[in-house]
């Protein structure tokens, strides 16, 4: 599988923003994960690649982190959700321009709780492994009856990796709720992305 690059930041400027991060999370008692280099998490260049051809109006991302996939989507109305008022504060430092025009609403908010809104898109990655299957069905579920526009597209990841609490099955996740979905296998850790479009109705 080849996973098509978005252009990699200048050096310095990459070494600059790291070092700022770094700052961020020892200031804010985050975990150092956020700091990590771009090249350290290929996974985001694939959705920003497929959202950006998916073309948002409205992009909710749960447990977005730094919002490093959702504040580099253009969208009408994008939502940067995470369930740690830490990490949102981060956030919005780190895409200040994103913060201060409300290009983007930075939401405390925690995967399963009700959402306000509806959305063309629905992206959920890199946290959904510690939650156990039969309550992340239910999440999505909800998402997609509650959240998510006719031919919106939800998308996740699954990890075929024991040290993961959880191996998600995308078949069981998505167990009647009429979507269609791609698999793009061969991240890091055994992670596969499931882009995943409503066609019917809940
Ligand atoms: C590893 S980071 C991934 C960030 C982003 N999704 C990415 O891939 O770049 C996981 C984030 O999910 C948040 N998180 C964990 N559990 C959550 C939950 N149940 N609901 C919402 N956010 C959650 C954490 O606070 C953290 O910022």
């Amino acid at each position: 599988m080849i996973h098509e690059a978005i252009k990699p930041a200048h050096p310095l400027a990459a070494r600059l923003t790291r070092g700022y991060r770094q700052i961020l999370c020892w200031l804010l008692g985050i975990e150092r994960w956020h700091a990590g280099a771009e090249e350290r998490h290929p996974y985001r260049q694939e959705i920003l690649r497929r959202l950006r051809a998916h073309a948002p109006v409205a992009l909710l991302e749960v447990g977005a982190g730094l919002g490093d996939i959702v504040c580099r989507v253009k969208a009408r109305q994008c939502v940067s959700g995470d369930i740690s008022g830490r990490v949102l504060c981060a956030a919005r430092l780190c895409h200040p321009w994103q913060w201060i025009t409300r290009a983007v609403r930075f939401r405390k908010m925690r995967l399963g709780e009700p959402v306000t809104g509806c959305f063309d898109a629905v992206v959920c990655v890199n946290f959904i492994h510690a939650i156990a299957p039969v309550e992340l069905r239910a999440h999505f579920r909800s998402l997609v009856k509650n959240n998510l526009m006719a031919q919106g597209m939800l998308v996740f990841d699954v990890v075929s990796n024991p040290t993961y609490r959880y191996n998600h099955d995308p078949d069981f996740l998505l167990h009647g709720l009429g979507m269609q979905w791609e698999t793009v296998a061969g991240f890091e850790f055994g992670r596969s992305l499931i882009f995943a479009h409503k066609t019917g109705g809940v």
